[in-house]
C-alpha cells in the first residue's frame, strides 16, 4: 500500500488530503501537524475550518485510510510520498522584509523529514514558494541524506476557499513538476498516479520544477489584476456616472476576457494574493527586473487604494466624521463560505472606521468572536504566524462588539457596511433594520450584494462599489 504523509493540517492539507483519501481508497493518507488542538479538531465533530462539504469527505474515510495525527516524524519516516503544505507568508524582518516568503516553516519541514527518513521518498512542494525553493530544498535534503534518494516535486495547490471541494473534486487542471531526469521523470509518473484515479489525463500538466513553481505565482498575479484592474475601474465609473456591473458584463462576454473574476469589490483579501504578488515583486527585484517588479507593485496598491476609498466614502457621507458613531459591519471574513479571515479587506476597514472612532457592532455568520478581535488588536507580522506561534490573548478592543445576528448589530447603528457577500444579507428584514437606525441611515455595500432600488426606496442612502451615486454623496465627494 503507497503511503502518503502531508505535513501541515491547514486549508490546503487538511481538504487536499481527505480529498485524495477519499478518491483513492487503497492510498493511506495521513495528515502531521505540530500544532496540537488543530489535530484533535480534525479528529474530532468540529474540523478546525469551515468548507461546504467537508465533513462528509472526512467523515467517509477518517480512520479508514484518513488519519489525522500529530505524531510527525513517525509517519514523515514511513511515507513513500510526503507533501509539505506549511505557511509560507511574507518575511516580516531581515532581507526581503515585507515582500520575500518567510521559508522557515518549510526548511525546519524538510530537515526533519532528512532526519528521520530511513527509505527513499518523494517530496512534494505543495505550499506556494518562491521559484527555485526546489533547488533549497534538494540542497537540505541530500546534504543530510545518509544516501537516500529524494525527488523533489512541486505540485503547487489551485483550491479557492469556499468552494475547495468541487475544486479539488473537479480541478482545472493539476500541476506537476519534476526534475527532467528519469528519476524525476519517474516521481512525477508516480504522483500523476495518484491523480489519475479521479483527474482525467489530460488535466494533468507536467513541467520542468521551475515553471510549476512560477505558474502558481503566476496564476495568483493574474487573479488578483483582474480584480484590482476592476476595481480601478470602479472609482472611474463613480466618477463618470458609468456602472461597474455593466462594465464587467460588457466586457466579460468578449470571449478574450471571459465573466470571471471581474466583481468589483471593497478589496481582494485572504492570506494568498498579496502575499505571492510580493513574493514575485521580490524575485523580480532578484533578477534585476525593477520595472517588471513596479508593474506587479501597482496591483497591491491598487487594493490598499480601494480600502482607503471605502473607508473614506464611509467617513464623508457622514458629515465628514464617524466619531462616536455607531457603525453595523456585516461580514468579516475575507469571502463568503469560510471562516477565514487573513488579509481580509474588513480589517482595513474596520481600522480605518476606528482610527476615525467610530463603534463598531460586527456580525459574521461564521467568524468567531476571538478571531476578530484578535485580527484588529494583532499587529499584522504575528496575524501571519503559524497558529501555535501567536499571541494567545489579545487585548480586546473597547469600541468594537461582535453579536450573534444582523439585526443586533444593526439596531441603532448609523450606517451599515456590508463588507463579505454572505446570501443570508441579501434576505434580511431592511424595513425592519431601517425602522431601528438612526436617521438618515446609510448602507454601504462593499460587495455589491444588495437590492439598492428597494434600499432606497426604504429610506436608505446607499453607496454600492462603481455605481451611479446618490446625490447625497456627490455632494460629499471622497478624497482617496
Ligand atoms: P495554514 O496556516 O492553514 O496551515 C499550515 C499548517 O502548517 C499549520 O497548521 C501549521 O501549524 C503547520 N506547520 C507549520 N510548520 C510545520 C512543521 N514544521 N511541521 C508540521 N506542521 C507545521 O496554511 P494554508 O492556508 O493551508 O496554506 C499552506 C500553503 O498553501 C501556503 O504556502 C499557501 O500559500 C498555500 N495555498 C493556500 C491556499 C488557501 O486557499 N489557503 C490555496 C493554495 C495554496
Ligand atoms: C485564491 C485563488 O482563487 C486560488 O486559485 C488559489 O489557490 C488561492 O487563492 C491561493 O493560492 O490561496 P482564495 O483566496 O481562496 O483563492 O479565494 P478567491 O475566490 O480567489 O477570492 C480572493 C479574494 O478576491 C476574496 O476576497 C474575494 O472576495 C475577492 N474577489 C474575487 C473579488 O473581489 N472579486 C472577484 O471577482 C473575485
Amino acid at each position: 500500500m503507497v503511503k502518503i504523509c502531508c505535513i501541515g493540517a491547514g486549508y490546503v492539507g487538511g481538504p487536499t488530503m481527505a480529498v485524495i483519501a477519499l478518491k483513492c481508497p487503497k492510498i493511506e493518507v495521513v495528515v502531521v501537524d505540530i500544532f496540537e488542538p488543530r489535530i484533535i479538531a480534525w479528529n474530532s465533530d468540529q474540523l478546525p475550518i469551515y468548507e461546504p462539504g467537508l465533513d462528509d469527505v472526512v467523515k467517509q474515510c477518517r480512520g479508514k485510510n484518513l488519519f489525522f495525527s500529530k505524531d510527525v516524524e513517525k509517519h514523515v519516516a514511513e511515507a513513500d510520498i510526503v507533501f509539505v503544505s506549511v505557511n509560507t507568508p511574507t518575511k516580516t524582518q531581515g532581507l526581503g522584509a515585507g515582500k520575500a516568503a518567510d521559508l522557515t516553516y518549510w526548511e525546519s519541514a524538510a530537515r526533519m523529514i532528512a532526519d528521520v527518513s530511513k527509505s527513499d521518498k518523494i517530496v512534494v512542494e505543495k505550499s506556494t514558494v518562491p521559484v527555485k525553493t526546489a533547488e533549497a530544498i534538494e540542497k537540505i535534503l541530500t546534504h543530510n541524506s545518509k544516501g537516500i534518494n529524494f525527488q523533489i516535486l512541486s505540485n503547487p495547490e489551485f483550491l479557492a476557499e469556499g468552494t475547495a471541494i468541487q475544486d479539488l473534486f473537479k480541478p482545472d487542471r493539476v500541476l506537476i513538476g519534476g526534475r527532467e531526469t528519469p528519476e524525476g521523470q519517474k516521481a512525477i509518473q508516480a504522483l500523476k498516479d495518484v491523480y489519475a484515479h479521479w483527474v482525467p489525463a489530460e488535466r494533468i500538466i507536467c513541467t520542468n520544477l521551475w515553471s510549476a513553481e512560477l505558474s502558481k505565482l503566476a496564476a495568483n498575479a493574474f487573479l488578483a489584476q483582474r480584480i484590482s484592474s476592476v476595481n480601478a475601474m470602479s472609482a472611474l465609473c463613480e466618477a463618470t456616472g458609468a456602472d461597474v456591473s455593466q462594465v464587467s458584463h460588457a466586457i466579460g462576454k468578449d470571449t478574450r476576457i471571459g465573466p470571471k473574476f471581474l466583481n468589483a469589490s471593497v478589496g481582494f483579501g485572504g492570506s494568498c494574493f498579496q502575499k505571492d504578488i510580493l513574493n514575485l515583486v521580490y524575485i523580480c527585484e532578484c533578477n534585476g527586473l525593477a520595472e517588471v517588479a513596479n508593474y506587479w507593485k501597482q496591483v497591491v496598491q491598487v487594493n490598499e487604494y480601494q480600502k482607503t476609498r471605502f473607508v473614506n466614502r464611509v467617513v464623508s457621507s457622514m458629515f465628514n466624521t464617524v466619531s462616536g458613531k455607531k457603525i453595523a459591519i456585516l461580514g468579516f471574513a475575507f469571502k463568503k463560505d469560510t471562516g477565514d479571515t487573513r488579509e481580509t479587506p474588513a480589517i482595513g476597514v474596520c481600522q480605518g472606521l476606528l482610527g476615525d472612532k467610530a463603534i463598531l457592532s460586527i456580525y459574521d455568520p461564521q467568524v468567531p468572536q476571538e478571531q476578530i478581535q484578535r485580527d484588529l488588536s494583532m499587529h499584522k507580522s504575528e496575524l501571519d504566524k503559524p497558529p501555535h506561534l501567536r499571541p494567545v490573548s489579545p487585548i480586546a478592543i473597547e469600541q468594537v462588539t461582535c453579536v450573534r445576528d444582523a439585526y443586533e448589530a444593526t439596531k441603532g447603528s448609523h450606517g451599515i457596511c456590508v463588507l463579505t457577500e454572505w446570501d443570508e444579507f441579501k434576505t434580511l428584514d431592511y424595513q425592519k433594520i431601517y425602522n431601528d437606525m438612526q436617521k438618515p441611515a446609510f448602507v454601504f455595500d462593499g460587495r455589491n450584494v444588495m437590492d439598492v432600488d428597494k434600499l432606497r426606496q426604504i429610506g436608505f442612502i446607499v453607496y454600492s462599489i462603481g455605481k451611479p451615486l446618490d446625490a447625497w454623496l456627490k455632494d460629499m465627494p471622497a478624497v482617496a
